[in-house]
């Protein structure tokens, strides 16, 4: 018989909908050892809760965050609330013996998310940089640690949307402090800090500028880095809300001696590769469309060219964290990892304050 796992969600929004569609589907596509119970949902909005419940399957609702954290019938928390009540949540729900997941950013500066990580050290936890498991970023990840790109050069990253320039759209929580704790560096950088640091190991120090074009705004609506990694090559990031045309380019491209990877959400099935090792006449970029038997998640998802999208994102890493739990196994990205990014976000605002390079711890 399969373990029951009782789960409590909080947050009743954008993300609240793409995990609890993850709770759904998860079992559906890894084989796990649970019983997925999709115990409570919370949020603040009572009536929309019990639509939303009664659209997702969840057995009840709350408005009280912290009596939910500590309900012994839950053994799950799992946070998708603005950035500035993660610390608060998360730690309450490790002071309670759960196991926590949290949305990213992990928290909205580095001491909070020191505190968060050791908060839950011992216990299972997981942070919700769910780009890690698009089939074609997990397919370069492979092609990086087989060495097909060899000594890396550069390493190049954007997060690009376009809705800050839309007069109609009205504020919200991301675009003010104390919602967000900052801007696009927390919102959007933070992935690609999450995948750089992943596919390109640590980064050494950073060069930053951030710019606000919204009159009254307290956030960065855009964020420029540049870097140097600890293996000798070169970064740069662009994270911004002003890109117009771009929906949600989340993209890096990465320049080694024996070939080059791109990747772009936009496209998500595709990851580009130019294989250097090729005779130089015949060498072209290929755009590989992921999915074939032998490439990451084919498995658990459709067949070759019947294309999985953003949802299987968050499905595969649910998937992936309950494989882990059920093994006795650490996960990642955790919130050690999460806390890394925090290291990085902190450089690249101190730098952006004070001017000039700043190390990363
Ligand atoms: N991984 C990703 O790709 C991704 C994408 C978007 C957002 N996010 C992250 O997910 C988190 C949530 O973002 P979103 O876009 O879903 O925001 P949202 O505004 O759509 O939803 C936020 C939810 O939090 C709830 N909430 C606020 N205060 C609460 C409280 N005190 N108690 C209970 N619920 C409360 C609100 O009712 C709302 O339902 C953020 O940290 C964001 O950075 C991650």
């Amino acid at each position: 018989m399969k373990q029951k796992l009782r789960v409590a969600l909080i947050g009743q929004g954008f993300m609240g909908r793409a995990h609890s569609n993850a709770w759904r589907q998860a079992g559906h596509f890894f084989d796990l050892p649970y019983e997925i119970e999709t115990q409570v949902l919370c949020g603040r909005n009572a009536e929309g809760l019990a639509k939303m419940a009664s659209t997702w399957g969840w057995h009840e609702t709350s408005t009280d965050w912290p009596a939910v954290v500590s309900r012994p019938d839950v053994d799950l928390v799992d946070i998708a609330v603005p950035n500035v009540l993660h610390a608060e949540m998360a730690i309450a729900a490790a002071a309670a013996g759960k196991i926590v997941l949290c949305e990213k950013p992990l928290a909205v500066s580095s001491e909070e998310s020191a505190r968060m990580e050791a908060a839950v050290r011992g216990r299972p936890n997981m942070v919700w940089f769910n780009y890690r498991r698009v089939p074609a970023v997990s397919l370069a990840k492979r092609m990086i640690d087989e060495g097909r790109l060899g000594r890396v050069f550069h390493y190049r990253a954007q997060y690009l949307q376009e809705w800050g320039n839309d007069p109609t759209r009205p504020p919200n929580w991301k675009t003010s402090r104390a919602g967000a704790g900052s801007g696009v560096v927390g919102d959007l950088m933070t992935h690609s800090l999450d995948l750089a640091l992943w596919l390109n190991g640590p980064l050494r120090e950073v060069m930053a500028m951030q710019h606000t074009f919204a009159a009254g705004r307290d956030i960065d609506d855009a964020t420029l880095v540049m870097a140097r990694f600890a293996n000798g090559s070169l970064g740069s990031f662009e994270a911004t809300r002003y890109a117009t045309g771009c929906r949600n380019r989340n993209a890096f491209e990465i320049h080694g001696e024996r070939g080059a990877l791109g990747f772009d959400l936009e496209d998500l099935t595709r990851l580009r590769w130019f294989d250097a090792t090729e005779p130089r006449d015949l060498q072209a970029e290929k755009k590989i469309l992921v999915g074939a038997a032998t490439h990451p998640y084919a498995g658990n998802f459709w067949k070759l060219g019947h294309v999985s999208g953003y949802e299987h994102t968050f499905i595969a890493a649910l998937g992936d964290f309950l494989g882990a739990l059920s093994r006795g196994e650490r996960f990642e990205p955790g919130f050690a990892e999460g806390h890394r990014v925090q290291l990085a976000v902190r450089a690249i605002q101190e730098s952006a304050n004070l001017g000039g390079w700043v190390s990363i711890e």
